[in-house]
């Protein structure tokens, strides 16, 4: 039986931190064996927020860089940048057609920035469709990512359904991939780890990094027990082994804190040291990329024939 499919993204706005990969990361990692596995730089869904050239593709190396340091196996998996099957936006302007704005507008994203007053931009807007694009052009069956993206998932499964019936059978309806422990990791004050709230841990934090970042973690438990350092330390070390720990130390913020700094620098050190080996061979990042950009763009060509045909502009 040939395995499922998995896609999933990240986008290229800067330091990828310890949610990001908690929460879907470490499972392309994970899963690598377990499906054939397509992961991808999500640069066309970056552009909403990085509208500065050199930014972007220095960014763009880096999560390609992340990628190669957390251990997904180019052998294994495709690593591709999202802008190389420029198909996505032709698939998402055609979903574009099938969605109405009353159902972009219930869109979590869409909500948010609109309750901050945000000038937003059309593609903040229909950033869940051309996630669907991603999604279904390449017949994915589960898609690991946080619980943040959940919605989103929602909206592929809407949006083939909608095709399916207005079309005929076409898309597959993925799944997504969310675990429960992980599915919102929280950032060093208490709220979810996100870049937007300056609470983060990069994931590629050097030991100093890691010390600032840790030190700094808001702890105003009464109980003894630090929530905001425990619920990061839970990510590093078994809740059997923490039990003690804490019990021992309870009360001691800083000799807790110092602990989970100790972990930290463990568990992160050895992809640190990949991430740099890689670092030093960008030729073969750049690469690597672009050759898998064209066997991807390649590999839904007959999809998206498909589609036109469908949709009656193919007509030959
Ligand atoms: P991005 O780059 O914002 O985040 C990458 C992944 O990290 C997860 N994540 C978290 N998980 C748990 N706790 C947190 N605090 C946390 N913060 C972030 C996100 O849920 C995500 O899985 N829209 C996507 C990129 C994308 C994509 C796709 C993903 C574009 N097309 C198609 C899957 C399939 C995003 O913004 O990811």
């Amino acid at each position: 039986m040939s395995k499922k499919i998995l896609i999933s993204g990240v986008k290229p706005t800067g330091t990828v931190h310890i949610g990001n990969y908690f929460g879907a990361m470490k499972q392309f990692a994970d899963f690598q064996d377990k499906y054939e596995s397509y992961v991808f730089i999500a640069d066309l869904h970056a552009l909403t927020s990085v509208q500065d050239r050199e930014q972007m593709s220095e960014s763009i190396l880096n999560v390609a860089l992340d990628y190669l340091g957390i251990g997904l196996d180019p052998e294994k998996v495709v690593l591709f940048k999202q802008s190389d099957v420029p198909e996505v936006t032709e698939l998402a302007w055609t979903f574009n057609c099938l969605t109405t704005m009353p159902y972009l507008m219930r869109a979590h994203a869409f909500k948010d920035a609109e309750a901050k007053n945000k000038e937003i931009n059309v593609g903040v807007f229909d950033y869940p469709i051309l996630m669907a694009a991603d999604i279904l052009i390449h017949d994915a069956d589960v898609v690991p990512v946080g619980q943040d993206q959940k919605q989103h998932i929602e909206y592929a499964r809407d949006t083939a359904e909608k095709f399916n019936r207005i079309f005929g059978d076409t898309f597959k309806l993925p799944e997504s991939l969310i675990l429960e422990n992980v599915a919102t990791v929280i950032g060093t004050d208490g709220r979810k780890m996100s870049k937007s709230y300056g609470n983060i841990i990069p994931l590629f934090a050097t030991h100093e990094e890691i010390k600032k970042a840790v030190m700094g973690i808001v702890t105003d438990s009464s109980s003894g027990v630090p929530e905001n350092v425990y619920n990061l330390h839970k990510l590093f070390r078994s809740e059997e082994e923490l039990k003690n720990l804490y019990e021992e130390k309870k009360g001691k913020y800083k000799d807790l804190k110092e602990a989970l700094i100790e972990d930290m620098e463990s568990f992160i050190s050895p992809m640190r040291e990949r991430r740099e080996k890689f670092a030093k061979d960008k030729d073969y990042v750049i690469k690597l990329l672009s050759e898998n950009g064209a066997k991807m763009r390649a590999k839904i060509s007959s999809k998206m024939e498909d589609v036109r045909r469908k949709i009656g502009i193919k007509i030959d």
